[in-house]
């Protein structure tokens, strides 16, 4: 149950530094559903607030994109109209609109926020380059009055958002424009076609086998149809090679791991990221490329990746081999552990392929060339 009691004028919670840091993380967002999810959990925490959503502009509607601390009846309304609530009128006055107690302003999102016991709400559009692209709703249990700097500061915020959002949105075309190049790429070749697709497949079955967070799983995903882009840079006659390298050959085919550095470093958000591109040819002895890096000093998702690589580079035909048995890959991993391959992620991945767990068996088969 709410009690009543009067309207508690904000703490200032909000200050520049704090706002500088939001922004800091707004841009670090991967892509625009991050964005969101930072936006809601930066703004709950800067103003003190009890829940927060995010909304985008939808035509005529506003599409929920993120919330937090509000239960299915709030979330359930993905869509609701702008014109009626609260959020569109702030949208379309572009400025930001308090309400002290929601008893005295009603609204879809309003009505749904005050049976959930929720009392106070701002809503703050969202304000980028390009104009109208939703805002985000704070609430409080309480009745609450904002003051005049606060307003100021839910603006300045969600500029930051809507620049971080126009950004998120960019660095995706980009990245999609990289996935194109990639998959052309591999189209050229009729040896790895498929292979980037199949490694990040296998990575992030890997990577979720060994419980690592959503977050790392996320930059499997992410970066796994990238992590041989760096061969745009190498000759075709060194690539399609019929036949073994020769030691020159080797060393211009491993400079694709440090090019594919090169070549996603404009985009900054992947930073964190590049450990795939840049690690995925160590070794555990600290004999692979580029750095020579040994055992739990390679970074764990270059470690993970290169078993995806490893694997499927070994079950799938080869211009001088066919393909591998999965059975004999498994028991190359065995006798490679703790040389090539991470001891500790070997038997959890030979474990996956032996059981057909995650289908990988029937995935390895039927992604094998002809
Ligand atoms: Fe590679």
């Amino acid at each position: 149950m709410v009690q009543s009691r009067p309207p508690a004028v904000a703490e200032p919670s909000a200050d520049v530094e704090s706002l500088g840091e939001a922004a800091r993380s707004l841009f670090a967002a991967l892509d625009g559903g991050d964005v969101c999810a930072t936006l809601a959990e930066t703004a709950l925490k800067l103003f003190g607030a009890d829940a927060a959503s995010v909304r985008l502009l939808e035509g005529d509607n506003l599409r929920l994109a993120a919330s937090l601390n509000l239960g299915p009846e709030y979330t359930s309304h993905v869509l609701v109209g702008a014109r009626d609530s609260n959020l569109g009128r702030a949208i379309e006055e572009r400025r930001p609109i308090a309400v002290v107690d929601l008893l005295s302003k009603p609204g879809p999102l309003a009505d749904i926020a005050r049976a959930l016991g929720l009392r106070a709400m701002l809503c703050t559009p969202l304000a980028g380059r390009i104009p109208a692209l939703g805002g985000f709703n704070l609430y409080w249990l309480h009745p609450r009055v904002l003051t005049t700097r606060q307003l100021g500061l839910a603006g300045a915020l969600a500029s930051q958002a809507g620049l971080a959002l126009e950004a998120a949105g960019t660095r995706r075309d980009l990245l999609n424009s990289f996935y194109v190049m990639a998959r052309t790429l591999e189209a050229s070749d009729a040896y790895t076609a498929g292979h980037s697709e199949r490694v990040t497949q296998y990575a992030v079955i890997l990577g979720r086998a060994l419980k690592l967070t959503g977050k790392q799983v996320q930059w499997l995903e992410t970066m796994g149809p990238l992590h041989d882009i760096g061969k745009v840079a190498v000759p075709k006659s060194v690539l399609h090679k019929p036949g073994r390298l020769d030691a020159m050959e080797r060393k211009i085919i491993e400079k694709h791991v440090t090019m594919g550095v090169e070549i996603l470093e404009p985009i900054r958000s992947l930073a964190a990221g590049m450990t795939i591109v840049r690690h995925h040819h160590e070794w555990w002895n600290g004999k692979g490329y580029p750095d020579g890096l040994a055992g739990e000093t390679i970074p764990l998702l270059g470690r993970v990746t290169a078993v995806a690589d490893a694997f499927d580079a070994m079950t799938s035909d080869r211009p001088y081999r066919k393909a591998l048995p999965a059975e004999v890959a498994v028991r190359e991993f065995e006798k490679w552990s703790g040389i090539q391959h991470d001891p500790a992620l070997v038997p959890v991945w030979t474990r996956i392929v032996r059981n057909g767990e995650f289908g990988i068996r029937m995935v390895q088969a039927t992604a094998r060339k002809a």
